[in-house]
């Protein structure tokens, strides 16, 4: 029997589309389907919809051959075995996920169902959408021996999405039946038993055929938690270092070399320990926020998750402070922003936090030159080009004249700065850096007054320490 699924996957946004080519990647036939007509057109024709490393390699590798797309969900849904829903879940008014998307997919999947369907929740959604999304079946008519639903959460990070899906710490699969869980292990068959890491061509990562992904099967309700929580958790490890940031900022002490301290024990761990300006992107933001509520619906006083939520925002604002303490007014004055994205490597722009601090730079007065490798224009539709807000062709050009530089993204090309250029560029050498990317002794070797997160600011001699500075 060919190990081979025919897999459909409704949704073509970061998790959708990485999904789709991924499993063609593993030997599965897939159909990724998506409403939008113009983005369907783009994929077919060889376009890439978004910015992501090895992602357009694999699209020529598998477009209009192990992976179609089309806009016809109907015949989608006929001809797979495996139905992975992987449409958006935006947070709502009351922080809940908005499942409206959802609830319109399966709506339109139960129309086409004529035979056993493993129907997947591959979007991050609240414990219970698998009991939601069986209703949902049940009112058009399907009964139970017809389909199974199973949680699959996907953990990718955006950026290194291909590399995350083919080489994952784990995978997850919440099924309350053991045919559905069934389907589910051939479909990850490659990855699990590793058969994928031994094929010439595959792309490397961590995992290999001696070291595969574990995969863990579970309840659905347990799997659907898993993931809610472990970005909780992630972001509790940011809110946490951040905190300890602003208590270590007033003591004159380092928070990255307490970053190292902290992270060298087992137990805890080196990663997501970066201090700096807070936590944004397309989810953690939202699924803290959709985690809370669903815990406030169960009765459960889970409050340590408003927390992470309340130092997250603080964060942005402490920064906002630290650039008005270093220029002492805002009115009139030429700042540099580098960097729009929510984090490097990325052009998203969903709730970042430098788009957040610019807008408040701009409300206070400021002129903005941004730069970014890959997110400009994507923030062209949320700060128009104007007066206040330019946009530069490179970094340096938008340090010209600057009255200070602000590092607000941690690409790689901000943390190699040809640092004599850019204190030629700038009006006064001022860099305000809410991504630690630079040693403070460095900064002052080079004649920048510099001040980062959680770490003492460095006064060149000429700038001089201003009175009243937060720091
Ligand atoms: C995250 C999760 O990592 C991933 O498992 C999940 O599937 C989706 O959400 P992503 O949003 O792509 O992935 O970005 P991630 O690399 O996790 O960073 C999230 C935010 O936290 C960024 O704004 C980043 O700059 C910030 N961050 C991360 C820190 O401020 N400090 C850190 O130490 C790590």
């Amino acid at each position: 029997m060919s190990n081979s699924v025919s897999i459909c996957v409704i949704g073509s946004g970061y998790v959708g589309l990485v999904a789709a080519v991924c499993f063609a990647e593993m030997g599965h036939r897939v159909v990724c389907v998506d409403n939008d007509e113009a983005k369907i057109k783009t994929l077919r024709e060889g376009g890439v919809p978004i910015f992501e490393d090895h992602l357009p390699q694999m699209l020529a590798r598998h477009r209009n051959r192990a992976v179609e797309f089309t806009s016809d969900l109907a015949s989608a849904v006929e001809r797979c075995e495996a139905i992975f829903i992987a449409v958006g879940t935006p947070q709502g008014d009351t922080g809940a996920a908005d499942l409206s998307y959802v609830e319109a997919v399966v709506s339109e999947i139960a129309r086409h169902i004529d035979s056993y369907k493993v129907i997947v929740e591959k979007s991050t959604v609240p414990v219970y959408t698998n009991e939601w999304i069986s209703r949902v079946l049940h009112r058009h008519g399907i009964d139970n021996k017809s389909f199974d639903v199973v949680s699959n959460p996907e953990f990718l990070r955006e950026g290194t999405a291909v590399i995350d899906f083919l080489h994952p710490d784990r995978i997850v699969v919440g099924a309350n039946s053991s045919r559905a869980a069934d389907v589910l292990r051939r479909i990850y068959a490659p990855l699990a038993t590793g058969s994928y890491y031994e094929q010439p061509g595959a792309f490397p990562g961590m995992r290999s055929g001696a070291n595969p992904a574990p995969l863990l099967v579970t309840s659905a309700q347990s799997a659907e938690i898993i993931k809610h929580a472990s970005n909780a958790f992630l972001a509790l490890k940011i809110s946490f270092i951040n905190a300890v940031a602003n208590l270590a900022e007033s003591v004159d002490a380092d928070i990255e070399d307490i970053s190292l301290g902290m992270g060298l024990d087992t137990r805890i761990g080196p990663r997501f320990l970066r201090a700096g300006i807070g936590y944004g992107g397309s989810c953690f933001p939202k699924d803290v926020a959709a985690f809370h509520w669903v815990a406030q619906q169960q009765g459960v006083d889970f409050k340590l998750l408003q927390e992470i939520r309340n130092i997250n925002e603080t964060q942005r604002e402490i920064f906002y402070n630290k650039v008005l303490s270093a220029l002492w007014t805002l009115r009139g004055k030429r700042l540099a922003a580098l960097g729009l994205a929510f984090k490097g490597n990325t052009d998203d722009i969903r709730d970042s936090p430098s788009i957040e601090v610019i807008k408040r730079l701009i409300d206070a007065g400021a002129f903005i030159t941004a730069y970014d490798p890959a997110a400009m224009e994507r923030c062209k539709g949320v700060l128009p080009p104007s007066e206040k807000m330019r946009y530069a062709a490179d970094l340096y050009e938008a340090a010209k004249d600057a009255d200070a530089v602000l590092i607000l993204t941690d690409w790689k090309e901000f943390a190699e700065i040809d640092l004599v250029r850019l204190n030629r560029q700038v009006r006064f050498p001022i860099v305000i850096d809410g991504r630690n990317l630079y040693k403070p002794q460095q900064m002052q070797d080079h004649g920048f007054t510099y001040v980062s997160v959680g770490r003492p600011a460095s006064y060149h001699a000429l700038q001089g320490k201003p009175r009243g500075s937060a720091s």
